[in-house]
C-alpha cells in the first residue's frame, strides 16, 4: 500500500524537532483530518541553511513532512515556494487515494513559514 521511501521517512523521519533561534516559523491544520504540521526554518541570504517539521498527524503526514524538508533544504526561497504537494507525493513514490489529502500539509507548512520569514523582514 505505502512505498518503500513512504515507509522509509515515517520509520526514521529527517529534520524532526524546531529550531531555537529560526526566523520564519509556519504551522497549517488539514481541514479533512485535524492533524498540524510546524515548520521552523533559517533562512540565510535567500537560502533555507536549516529546517525541522514538527508533525502531530498520521504517517503519510510524517513522511511528506520529512520528505519535503529533504527536498527544500539549501534551496533558495523561490525554488522552495515551487514545491508543491503533489511534487511532495511524487518524491515519495506517489500514497495511496485515500491518504492524498495527508500531503497537503507538507508544502503549505513551508510556504507559510517562507511567508511569515517574508514579512519579518520586510523593510
Ligand atoms: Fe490527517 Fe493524514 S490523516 S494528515
Amino acid at each position: 500500500m505505502y512505498s518503500d521511501k513512504v515507509i522509509d521517512h515515517f520509520t526514521n523521519p529527517r529534520n524532526v524537532g524546531e529550531i531555537e533561534g529560526a526566523n520564519g516559523v509556519g504551522q497549517v491544520g488539514n481541514a479533512k483530518c485535524g492533524d498540524i504540521m510546524r515548520i521552523s526554518l533559517v533562512v540565510e541570504e535567500d537560502i533555507i541553511k536549516d529546517i525541522k517539521f514538527k508533525t502531530f498527524g498520521c504517517g503519510a503526514a510524517v513522511a511528506t513532512s520529512s520528505m519535503v524538508t529533504e527536498m527544500v533544504k539549501g534551496k533558495t526561497l523561490e525554488e522552495a515556494l515551487k514545491v508543491t504537494n503533489s511534487t511532495v507525493a511524487e518524491a515519495l513514490g506517489g500514497l495511496p487515494e485515500t491518504k492524498l489529502h495527508c500531503s497537503n500539509l507538507a508544502a503549505d507548512a513551508v510556504h507559510d513559514a517562507i511567508k511569515n520569514y517574508l514579512e519579518k523582514t520586510k523593510v
